[in-house]
């Protein structure tokens, strides 16, 4: 499949198994998930060993938090009959992509990865100065470059993964896309073309690659592309002489970026299970109420005749989340005259997220009642991901020489 773009119709995502996931979870990324199956071909992995990298004291109950998480996942629509389902551990192909890349992979590339200096300030209480947490964007590389996907859908904090990722397959293309001879099948190519081209495909090939000027590469593409007789083989293997690059073996994705809605925890801070700020999807509807009744507001409203500003209270965010403009309008005037009170205003949003939850919850049940079904389907994801991981594999295997058969 290919889109109107040119882009390939496939994407890879992943998810740290972090247990029963909550609203936070649903909004920022499930809930994309689902939209996107109906647009493309989905593979949707639990990534097991990128929990290990940073948690690898506590890994006890990762495969139980793995399987509550693809309980969620099911329950929020996720299909498995439109979306190849499974588990990083379980397609161990993508430990050995991961070892072959780490071959053409400059330690500098991992150590400016922004995500690494960030998580080892933000998790001091952890070591994390290992080697397989300086390699984490690395797996993602491989998880990734693994499927060819055209997309890779990530919010903002994963876009510096999908940059390296790109980077390493222009370098393991440019260090193993190359034919044997290439060279010189390259220049025999060129003599085709005539005198006088050839040499202005020199000269121009020769100010691209070593002063990056653009104008050049583009007269010589344009060039090239003019050429009436020379094969398309020929044509081909002087693009990629041209440039530098060689035949692509491992594809380059670009990054879909998750718009999300802030969605913010019951104290107003990020939905985080550490903050203990959160509503699971699986949450009895009466507890969910609960939270959202004693969940705190503007503290300037002491009183119900206080008015306050909705823009300082937590429960204004949740409206933003889950409120039509005609419920806005009403919370923001009756909140600033003092003319709703603070539980009155909490009415819609305990209703919005109720039915949002009850028909996810439903579906809960008859998960948690089967959970062989459920082993069932991420069985038959594991195996269709392994049977496409073996591809590539070989693929890379083979341009890398390793080839023993
Ligand atoms: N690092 C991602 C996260 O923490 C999870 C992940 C692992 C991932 N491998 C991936 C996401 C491949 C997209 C593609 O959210
Ligand atoms: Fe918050 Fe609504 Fe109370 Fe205003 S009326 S403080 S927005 S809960």
């Amino acid at each position: 499949m290919v889109s109107a773009n040119g882009q390939n119709n496939r994407i890879v995502s992943g998810m740290r198994p972090t247990g029963r996931l909550h609203l936070g979870n649903y909004h920022g990324a499930l809930k994309n998930w689902v939209q996107l199956q109906h647009e493309f071909e989905c593979f949707f992995f639990v990534a097991d060993w990128h929990a290990l990298t940073t948690h690898y004291e506590d890994s006890g109950d990762i495969s139980e938090r793995a399987w509550d998480m693809v309980i969620d996942w099911l329950s929020a629509g996720l299909n498995p009959g439109s979306s190849t389902l499974f588990i990083q551990s379980r397609v161990p192909e993508h430990a050995e992509l991961h070892l072959l890349l780490s071959m053409v992979t400059p330690l500098s590339w991992l150590e400016r990865v922004p995500t690494y200096k960030d998580q080892q300030e933000k998790l001091k209480e952890r070591d994390l100065s290992t080697y397989g947490f300086l390699g984490y964007p690395l797996l993602q590389s491989a998880d990734i470059l693994m499927y060819k996907p055209g997309l890779v859908p990530v919010g903002e904090d994963q876009v510096s993964h999908v940059e390296i990722t790109r980077e390493i397959a222009r370098r393991f293309n440019h260090i193993f896309g190359r034919e044997p001879e290439f060279e010189s099948r390259a220049e025999t190519a060129l003599k085709k073309t005539g005198k006088k081209n050839a040499r202005l495909f020199r000269d121009m090939r020769k100010r691209w690659q070593e002063q990056g000027d653009e104008e050049s590469l583009e007269v010589a593409r344009a060039m090239l592309s003019a050429q009436q007789n020379i094969t398309k083989g020929d044509r081909e293997r002087l693009f990629g002489y041209l440039e530098g690059g060689g035949r692509e073996i491992l594809v380059e994705p670009e990054v879909l970026l998750t718009e999300t809605p802030k969605m913010p925890g019951l104290d107003g801070q990020k939905m985080s299970k550490s903050y203990g700020n959160t509503i699971e999807l699986r949450e009895p509807l009466e507890s969910v109420e609960k939270k959202i009744r004693t969940m705190p507001t503007d503290p300037a409203r002491v009183r119900r005749a206080d008015p306050g500003t909705p823009e300082k209270c937590p429960v204004w965010e949740f409206h933003k989340v889950y409120s039509d403009k005609d419920t806005q309008d009403w919370v923001h005037k009756g909140c600033t005259t003092a003319g709703i009170g603070c539980l009155e205003c909490k009415g819609p949003v305990i209703e919005a997220v109720c039915s949002e939850l009850k028909p996810i919850q439903e579906r809960a049940k008859d998960y948690e009642n089967d959970p062989e079904g459920v082993r069932r389907i991420i069985q038959d994801g594991c195996e269709n991901a392994r049977s496409r991981a073996r591809e590539t594999l070989d693929e890379t295997r083979q341009a890398m020489g390793l080839q023993y058969r």
